[in-house]
């Protein structure tokens, strides 16, 4: 049996929500037609239990969203490729936020094995990464590795973003940008930011990937401090 409610539920849900709003607020909805200029885009994990307006509490109208299975930023993907290209180029988003989760099916399978083989596919990049890293994880018991696994995974996908041609573009031309990598504790329903903060300032490269795949480049900058909790 599936969590969520009847299909006719959802819109009987719809009409209360949009009741009690217009109870808080009569222009509320008027006012998200004026217009679209979100500060954040959000790249996260397809998984139902991570909503992101939900968790960081947020109003239609101040996050674009992209998701897919285990929160990948895949340079050859069309889909988030636009995604990014319109968030930065055209709506001008601010802060790009890439968040992993734990218990993440995405990264379980990929130290597992035994995802349907279109998801396997999809996985490819995830098990580089593993691999990337394979010193420190091979170490680690199943769930230790997944855990470890999926912050890294974070830092590797918010590297990956600051190397696309939109970001490296977008702080060529000086625009204000900076990428964020958070994970989400399902179990106590907190985000942790992983520090791999960039905003584009050219200086050290990235303190956080640790990757050695292309030290070259316009060079993407850790702010301090960034880890929290
Ligand atoms: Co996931």
């Amino acid at each position: 049996m599936s969590n969520g409610p009847a299909y006719s539920e959802i819109l009987e849900r719809n009409q209360r929500w949009v009741a009690e709003r217009t109870a808080e607020d009569p222009a509320f909805f008027a006012s998200r037609v004026k217009e679209h200029k979100p500060r954040y885009l959000w790249i996260g994990c397809s998984d139902a239990r991570v909503p992101a307006d939900m968790i960081t509490q947020t109003d239609p109208g101040e996050i674009f969203v992209h998701r897919n299975i285990a929160n990948q930023v895949v340079p050859t993907d069309a889909n988030i490729l636009a995604v990014l290209q319109y968030a930065i180029d055209v709506l001008k988003v601010e802060d790009v936020i890439v968040c992993g989760h734990s218990e993440c099916g995405g990264v379980k399978a990929a130290v597992t094995g035994g995802a349907p083989a279109v998801v396997d596919n999809w996985l490819m990049q995830l098990r580089t990464v593993a691999r990337l890293h394979d010193d420190e994880l091979a170490g680690l018991p199943d769930d230790e590795r997944v855990t470890r696994l999926v912050e890294l995974n974070v830092r590797e996908q918010v590297y990956n973003l600051s190397r696309t041609p939109v970001v490296q573009a977008a702080w060529a031309r000086g625009q204000r940008l900076t990428l964020h990598g958070l994970v989400y504790r399902l179990d106590e329903g907190l985000l942790r930011d992983v520090g791999v903060t960039m905003d584009g300032t050219p200086a050290a490269a990235m303190a956080g990937a640790a990757s050695g795949n292309g030290a070259a480049a316009p060079a993407p900058r850790p702010l301090a401090g960034a880890r929290a909790g």
